[in-house]
């Protein structure tokens, strides 16, 4: 049988036309094409700017400079995302504070967010992990009344929205993420949702150098940028995924649909929460039963495998991590996000997947674990 991947990109044969057209035409770099693809993604957020990056990493790095974040500085963040999020607040020189997460959401936990601000939080970073927004209404409400800037790390909620209004379309800075894996592609990339031109030009400096260029061909450096640019190659594949994404999205909700359906629920799995309104189904990721189980988490994924299907794992608790103990974390500093941390799996879930494809993950789920049952 064949194997089902934990995901695969959907790549039409107009985005293969379009990348072979800009490989074509002598100018592989940033060019007209990332000038289109930052005018289409800022027209699907409402208008507002938007800058295109060679990843999501670089994009929130770029954020937290643009809001002036540094040494002695603390920003607010959730254990349990790609390590990138926590990442970007140390290659900046600050200091990442970890609040745990709801077991609902799997996200931030907004009723603990509170106790966890001092007089040096500077900003919150919010993640919606799998796709499933965080509360705008009440993030936005505490960053106001902090006076805290937001830099939302929405690498996995694009085309996703906060009761109605599409994620990037509010609030303050915005990153999605155009990684192989992420709901539209540009093979890497990603950028960043602005809230003025003013920004967006210091945006631009940051990610080539810290360049500007006047009209009359000279050129200054006022600031220490990176490089980090989109190749046009890159936003060909972007433009052709941006079209496609809400169809994407529609689909990923379908097959989502029919995993609630067909999972069985005596296995003793927590299903992440059923939202159908907000999120864009990024990922479909149950906690395994570990305690009841005799098969640890990588015996599951191996015994998945072995039948023809790919399952990840997205994403231990960051703060586990060597770099992270070495910063004084530690087991049990954050109960919540390690335990779905050590016992969350993801399972297939993209556009191209068919019904039976979800049938078959679901049957072959339970066959795995009913067989391990203590
Ligand atoms: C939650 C989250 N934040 C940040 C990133 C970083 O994105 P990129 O790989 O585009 O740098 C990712 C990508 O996996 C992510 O899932």
């Amino acid at each position: 049988m064949e194997f089902l991947p934990f995901t695969r990109p959907s790549l039409d044969e107009e985005t293969i036309a379009a990348v072979t057209e800009v490989l074509r035409s002598g100018w592989l770099t940033t060019g007209p094409k990332a000038r289109e693809l930052e005018a289409a993604l800022s027209h699907y957020v409402g208008g507002r700017p938007v800058r295109v990056m060679s990843s999501a990493t670089a994009a929130l790095e770029i954020a937290l400079r643009i809001a002036g974040i540094g040494p002695g500085d603390e920003v607010i963040t959730t254990p349990l995302s790609w390590v990138a999020t926590a990442n970007v607040i140390l290659a900046v020189g600050a200091t990442p504070v970890f609040v745990d997460v709801d077991p609902a959401s799997r996200n931030i936990d907004l009723n603990k967010l509170e106790a966890a601000i001092t007089a040096r939080t500077r900003a919150l970073l919010p993640v919606d992990l799998a796709g499933l927004p965080v509360d705008r209404d009440r993030l936005y409400e505490i960053a106001h009344r902090h006076g805290l800037r937001v830099i939302e790390d929405a690498a996995q909620s694009c085309g996703a929205n906060w009761n109605g209004r599409r994620i990037g379309s509010l609030g303050d800075l915005v990153s999605f993420s155009f990684h192989a894996n992420k709901n539209m592609t540009s093979g890497e990339g990603g950028c960043l949702v602005l809230n003025n031109e003013d920004e967006a030009c210091l945006c631009e400096k940051l990610r080539l150098q810290g360049v500007t260029r006047a009209a009359d061909n000279t050129m200054d450096v006022d600031v220490l940028g990176g490089k980090s640019n989109l190749t046009d190659i890159a936003a060909a594949i972007g433009l052709g995924q941006l079209k496609q994404l809400d169809s994407f999205n529609a689909r990923r909700g379908e097959l989502a649909h029919l995993y609630f359906e067909h999972f069985d629920r005596t296995l003793g799995c927590d299903l992440p929460l059923s939202d159908f309104s907000n999120g864009n189904w990024h990922m479909f990721q149950p906690l395994l039963p570990l305690a009841s189980m005799r098969l640890s988490r990588s015996d599951f994924i191996e015994a998945m495998r072995a039948e023809g299907i790919g399952v990840g794992v997205h994403y231990p608790a960051m703060h586990l991590f060597t770099l992270y103990r070495r910063l004084g974390f530690a087991e049990g500093d954050f109960p919540l996000a390690e335990d779905i941390g050590r016992r969350t799996v993801t399972l297939p879930l993209f556009p191209a997947m068919r019904d039976a494809d979800v049938l078959r993950v679901c049957e072959t789920v339970a066959r795995v674990i009913k067989s391990a049952l203590v």
